[in-house]
């Protein structure tokens, strides 16, 4: 791991939580994800499951957690299951987690190597009747492969048919959704780093350059400020390729006279930023990209005010539409009759905007978190609008990561990565 130690309350006081809200004598297990077999012995790096993470900060992977609040041995109330360690092994497959390393990390005292797993959960779960499977339950999951918790609950349920069965994806999604102070400070951190690279690019960008140049910027920044990279697959689009939402080759040539769109963020200590700026190739906006431009960032400033505890996300979505859709009859991109005409489950301003505005960031980038509740205070959104015109070749996003606070508006974590017109052309001229 790259990133500094994080203090280990957060778990602590992550894991009273989600056990505050289990049913009586019942086991919760958290497994790892897979590390992914890529063809002959290669393998992606690993990414560890996020609510593994967040209930015990265990970065490593083929960890287990078991949380068992009444198991009648208080030794096995939690414990952590890991992959075995020995100065053997160490030489071969690097540094892992002691047993002392791992209590250190994650504030739990029970600590047994995963060959013990199975003799260790036979024997609580004669004492439990519940367990909680870790299901995904994110509203926009798609995933095909079966994954190590799909296999364990395929066998706990053939072992143990007498059971009843929970899922902790409720209980996840609203302590997720709300982050504790460590989090946001390590967001904040995940932010800063964002803007270190934003910085880094913007004398360096100039007619002619590749966009993966870019890429590669970015990711020198990130490295070198303990970031494992980028949060997701960065977005680098010049000209028309920023009017393709999910663009990722980043393989084109940026022109004179074109703009890019930039959707990058850091990680850092697996805490996503998620951040968009568009921005001139030659460093100085048209008239024309200037206005489009502002009207976009009229619309993020709007929306933002908009993210205060008791509001609804789709409501607060319909009224970004509202905002947009005034911006966009001001542009003259659209016009009164095709707003009076408009079929309302696709407003006429989906023309030009056709993606949501904010989704909760945390641990992923479109963290888990509720959005049929009303918002909470310390919930953490991304605000970003934008206006796609593929006939001009212009697509405009700004993207910004706030904190919902009790009162008044949110803190903009992003406050420091240049936004206004005249600041981004200063920093490319220099
Ligand atoms: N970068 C992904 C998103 O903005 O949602
Ligand atoms: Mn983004
Ligand atoms: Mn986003």
């Amino acid at each position: 791991m790259k990133y500094l130690p994080i203090n280990n309350q957060l778990f602590i006081k992550n894991r009273a939580k989600f056990v505050a809200q289990m049913k009586p004598k019942s086991i919760a297990i958290f497994n790892s994800n897979d590390t992914f077999a890529t063809g002959a012995d290669s393998t992606l790096p690993f990414k560890q499951h996020s609510d593994v993470l967040y209930l015990s900060g265990a970065d490593q992977e083929e960890s287990i957690l078991l949380l068992f609040p009444e198991a009648i041995d208080p030794n096995h109330r939690e414990i952590l299951f890991l992959t075995e360690t020995n100065e053997h092994i160490a030489i071969w497959y690097g540094e892992k987690f002691s047993k002392e390393d791992a209590t250190k990390v994650s504030g739990i005292k029970t600590i047994y190597w995963l060959s013990e797993f199975k003799k260790i959960f036979y024997d609580l779960m004669t004492e439990a009747e519940t367990v909680y499977f870790n299901t995904n339950e994110h509203y926009r999951q798609s995933v095909e492969i079966e994954t190590r918790e799909d296999r364990f609950i395929k066998k706990c349920k053939s072992d143990f048919p007498a059971h009843k069965w929970e899922k902790s994806g409720q209980i996840m999604q609203q302590l997720r959704g709300v982050k504790e102070p460590e989090e946001i400070e390590l967001m904040q951190t995940a932010c800063e780093i964002t803007n270190k690279g934003f910085r880094r690019i913007l004398p360096f960008v100039k007619p002619g350059i590749m966009e993966f140049e870019i890429e590669a910027e970015f990711m020198h920044e990130f490295l070198r400020n303990r970031s494992k990279g980028f949060a997701y697959t960065p977005i680098i689009g010049s000209g028309y390729s920023a009017c393709v939402l999910h663009y990722i080759e980043n393989n084109k040539e940026c022109k004179d006279g074109d703009m890019i769109l930039l959707d990058v963020g850091a990680e850092y200590a697996n805490y996503s930023s998620d951040m968009t700026r568009t921005i001139p190739v030659n460093g100085k906006f048209t008239d024309r990209q200037k206005v489009v431009y502002n009207a976009v960032l009229r619309v993020k400033n709007e929306a933002t005010k908009m993210l205060v505890p008791g509001a609804f996300w789709a409501e607060y979505h319909k009224e970004v539409g509202k905002i947009m859709t005034s911006e966009l009859l001001g542009l003259g991109l659209i016009s009164k009759v095709d707003v009076q005409n408009e079929d309302p489950k696709w407003p006429a301003y989906k023309k030009y905007f056709m993606h949501g505005t904010s989704h909760h960031l945390g641990l992923d980038t479109h963290d888990y978190g509720e959005l049929k509740t009303p918002m909470k205070a310390n919930m953490v959104f991304t605000v970003e609008p934008g206006i796609y015109i593929p006939e001009e070749k212009m697509g405009i996003r700004i993207e910004d990561d706030v904190v919902i606070q009790k009162t008044g508006e949110p803190f903009n974590l992003m406050r420091n990565i240049p936004i206004e017109t005249e600041e981004i052309e200063d920093l490319m001229n220099q």
